[in-house]
């Protein structure tokens, strides 16, 4: 099973400053961290945002806005820029982290909506994202709704919370058990650190990764050179 891109940006040349910048999170010490992720939860969406090079990118559940700011980082530091749209039937708090990243407000549009009203006039609108990262209410009923409401718009999706809550735990195994979906489940122990200087003892909070089955193996080599750029000849060993 792999994670492949569902529209590859190209990669742009880094400069060396630019690389040096790439995965550094040193920004998140002048945070303003609501209910938001932890660093390692971030850490891996980065990474796969990395890989991906989405162009689009949705967020259910903008909160203090901590995750629009490092998904529209991540979505765009081996890329041009990607846009985040993110959004909560709250914004009073959404843009207190702009400060973190000169110029990445014009990547992320705020969007003040209950998700079970916007999602479906996005779907409506035809739109189309490349990930999107649904952390928005963590019960089962709504987060259901939420997936129903994203299924339409994207086919690679990331859940906060999947082993915190049990609602995203019981929505996980029904994904998975569709058999649709490759699903990749990542824990982190406990007695990670949450926040700079904070140690959360208790729980883990998960990250899943859902991703509409697909196989790059068995994709047409037309498929593959549209992922890859141009064929590539593969490696023996
Ligand atoms: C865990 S926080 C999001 C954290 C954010 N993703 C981050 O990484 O910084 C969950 C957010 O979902 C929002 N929310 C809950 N139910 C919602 C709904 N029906 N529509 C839109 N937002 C909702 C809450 O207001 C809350 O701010």
């Amino acid at each position: 099973m792999m994670v492949v891109p569902s529209s590859p940006h190209a990669a742009k040349e880094l400069s060396d400053g630019e690389v040096e910048q790439a995965l550094d999170f040193g920004f998140l010490a002048n945070a303003n961290w609501g209910w938001g992720c932890f660093l390692e939860d971030y850490a891996l969406l980065a990474g796969v945002l990395s890989m991906l090079r989405p162009k689009k990118v949705l967020e259910v559940g903008t909160n203090s806005g901590v995750g629009a700011v490092v998904l529209a980082k991540a979505a765009s530091f081996l890329s041009e820029p990607a846009h985040v749209t993110t959004v909560d039937i709250d914004q009073s708090k959404g843009r207190s982290n702009l400060h973190l990243i000169d110029g990445i407000e014009e990547r992320i549009t705020f969007v003040e909506a209950d998700s079970n009203v916007f999602l479906p006039q996005l779907a409506a609108r035809g739109e189309w994202f490349d990930f999107v990262f649904i952390d928005g209410a963590h019960d089962y009923e709504q987060a259901l709704r939420d997936w129903r409401n994203c299924l339409g718009l994207s086919d690679t999706f990331a859940f906060h919370d999947t082993t915190q809550f049990t609602g995203l735990q019981q929505l996980m195994r029904e994904i998975r058990f569709t058999n649709d979906f490759d699903v990749f489940q990542f824990v982190s122990p406990p007695g990670h650190r949450i926040k700079p200087n904070i140690k959360q003892e208790h729980f883990c909070t998960g990250i899943t990764l859902v991703q509409k089955k697909t196989n790059l193996w068995g994709l047409p080599l037309r498929a593959h050179r549209d992922h890859c750029g141009e064929l590539l000849p593969g490696h023996a060993d």
